[in-house]
């Protein structure tokens, strides 16, 4: 495990410079000290960053279950490897043994293989947080399917544009689910996707929330009554390093959503190796990500990290504010969490509830506390360090990206100094870069620049699923030769990196993605619409809120406009999800445009921001005296 574990500061330096230095070198000690595999590799990479192709850990074979579970169960068969927090905190918790969990996600995959699912065939997954989305998820894996998890707060629409993309042969779902005191009607969900879903052939049900729901003769089958009778036993594919491993989707500032695809052999290792480092984690440490597995953090941080790792890990079912808000907390003493990883939004929305829910608490079992999504504000950051934290715990402000698979840059616990609002250094093996405008790499610090990555690593995303040449797009030709994030970024004096935010058009609401161009779409499909800009706005909990400035047609200008809002709201969680409403909604005569047509945002932005200080130049415009009417009508 020598090169595995990053100890001081100084040997942080020497590793980090080493993994530049002789990147091949790096993962290859990595990969062979810490994995078993059926075969090993004859190449630790190959890569094209112009064409976007990246081969890792070349012909080597395993299975990444074998890894997460089977290997454990000589030492650590015994130990926890999940804890089950159910959403009400009355309902028993359920700790599930490496043991158990070989067995289930065994009986698991013998269910799927006998209805027809083989290796590489796409299963969606659209569960709640409960047990059986980690042993789908894992049942998948272990026989070679590709899965593709759905957020379970998805709308129909979202579903089924998603289990369309990829064209899913078999759909994971529950009657329904608990979130605080609400329940979701998944199935319902779900049968309403289908309609427009001939891909699927089979649908599996988990019963949670004991809902009455329709059963469709043929296609649908309880989960239960099938694993009941499957062999608790499974013998593991065989997979190659670059078999398909899932797809999750993420949004992009244009277009239906990116299917980004990840493979097997990179993945493991790389995030095994950040889960360990960044988290600082030790044997029979517990370690609790409060994020959905239907995002890349869940996959990555509550499922593969740390089952690679040996560890124990919280799957949580519920909210930060149910039944109060001292929820997290409760959580935190009633299984001595070790680990506390969360979003800058659940911290901002319960810092501004009284600090008896926090104080409460002694916290004590903490070591290290987590911030992803978001930048983290400075007064987010303070307040989490100080009542969460107790000043004692390192806070890792983590930066990465579905499409990066792993954490990227981020400050290493006991090693690394932190800085309020900076993620720091970039881990070993990543190679971040600040480019101008004018597309060169910005040398020195004390800059700021568009953040890029100039050298691959193991868990960067292999391709958006059916459409490379999208991936190449996006991701590799706005500078050349380089993986281009979206976001911008600060470097201080001494080299740490700070996130600023996106520079495209992508606007993160409490920690997710949103497109305005897919928003603007479906506004657009009101009958009584003509046009839209979406902007984003700071906001107190979430981070960013979206603003919509919307001209009416002719026929909508006589309609009730607070019914207006509602509806378009309405279209925009039926065809996404309540995520992406909008805040704010104004009615303008027009947009600013310039004299190509192009909708002037920076103007709608600042408008938006309450900012009137600074439009620049607006004399170019094709109609400069709109800016004037849309500020004076600002919500
Ligand atoms: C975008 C990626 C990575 C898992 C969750 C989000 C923003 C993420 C940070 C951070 C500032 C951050 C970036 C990034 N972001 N972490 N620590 N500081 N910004 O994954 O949905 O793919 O979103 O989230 O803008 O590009 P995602």
């Amino acid at each position: 495990m020598g090169s595995f574990n990053i100890k001081s500061l100084e040997s942080y330096f020497k590793i980090y410079r080493k993994s530049v230095r002789n990147p091949k070198k790096f993962w290859d000690t990595i990969a062979d000290e810490n994995f078993t595999w059926y075969q090993k590799w004859d190449e630790v990479v190959e890569y094209n960053m112009q064409e976007a192709q990246f081969t890792w850990f070349k012909n080597a074979k395993l299975n990444i279950t074998k890894n997460c579970i089977d290997r454990h169960l000589a030492k650590r068969g015994d130990q926890t490897a999940i804890i089950f927090e159910p959403n009400n905190p009355e309902e028993e918790a359920k700790h599930i043994t490496y043991k158990e969990l070989y067995a289930e996600v065994s009986k698991l995959a013998n269910v799927l293989r006998d209805q027809g699912i083989k290796k590489g065939d796409r299963v969606c997954i659209y569960l709640p947080m409960i047990p059986e989305l980690a042993y789908t998820v894992l049942a998948c894996a272990r026989i070679g399917a590709i899965h593709s998890v759905v957020f379970a707060g998805f709308s129909s629409v979202a579903l089924a544009t998603r289990i369309d993309d990829s064209s899913c042969k078999m759909l994971v779902t529950a009657d329904g689910g608990y979130r605080g005191n609400k329940t979701i009607d998944l199935k319902g969900i779900a049968d309403e996707a289908l309609e427009k879903c001939p891909s699927i052939e089979k649908v599996l049900v988990v019963k949670r929330t004991n809902e009455a729901i329709k059963m469709k003769e043929g296609r649908d089958l309880w989960l239960k009554p099938l694993t009941e009778k499957a062999i608790p036993n499974n013998v593991a594919e065989i997979m190659d390093a670059e078999d398909p491993l899932f797809i999750l989707y993420t949004s992009g500032s244009t277009g239906k959503p990116k299917g980004m695809l990840h493979t097997t052999a990179g993945y493991m290792v790389y995030t095994a190796y950040t889960f360990k480092n960044i988290f600082n984690y030790k044997n029979n440490d517990i370690f609790w990500c409060t994020a959905d597995i239907g995002w890349i953090t869940g996959h990555s941080y509550i499922l593969y990290g740390p089952l690679l790792n040996g560890a124990t890990t919280v799957l949580f079912e519920g909210i930060p504010s149910y039944p109060n808000h001292s929820r997290f907390w409760e959580v935190i003493e009633k299984h001595r969490i070790n680990q506390f990883y969360t979003a800058p939004t659940a911290i901002r929305a319960l810092a501004k509830e009284s600090i008896d829910f926090v104080q409460r608490f002694p916290l004590e079992s903490l070591k290290v506390i987590g911030s992803v999504g978001e930048p983290i504000n400075e007064e987010a950051w303070h307040w989490y360090n100080d009542h969460v934290g107790g000043k004692r715990c390192p806070l890792v402000d983590t930066w990465w990206q579905t499409e990066t698979g792993g954490i990227m840059i981020s400050a290493i616990p006991f090693v690394t100094p932190t800085k309020p609002t900076y993620a720091s250094l970039p881990l070993p093996g990543i190679q971040p870069v600040l480019m101008d405008e004018l597309r060169n790499e910005i040398e020195g610090n004390q800059t700021t620049g568009s953040l890029c990555i100039k050298y691959p690593w193991p868990a960067i995303a292999r391709t958006i699923w059916g459409d490379h040449q999208r991936y190449k797009e996006t991701y590799f030709s706005t500078f050349p030769g380089k993986y281009f994030t979206g976001d911008g970024a600060l470097r201080d004096e001494v080299g740490y990196y700070r996130i600023t935010g996106r520079v495209d058009d992508v606007i993160i609401v409490s920690g997710h993605n949103l497109g305005t161009a897919p928003i603007e779409d479906i506004i657009n499909e009101h009958p009584a619409v003509a046009e839209s800009a979406i902007v984003g706005y700071p906001h107190d909990i979430k981070g960013n809120a979206l603003y919509g400035y919307i001209i009416l047609k002719e026929t909508g200008l006589s309609r009730d406009k607070s019914n207006l809002a509602k509806e378009i709201n309405q279209l925009i969680a039926d065809q996404i999800g309540p995520i992406a409403k909008l805040d704010k909604i104004q009615f303008v005569p027009g947009l600013p445009k310039t004299r190509s047509g192009k909708i002037m945002r920076r103007i709608l932005r600042k408008i938006a921001e309450g900012d009137f200080s600074n439009f620049g130049d607006i004399s170019t415009l094709l109609n400069p005296e709109i800016v004037e009417e849309i500020k004076n009508e600002r919500l």
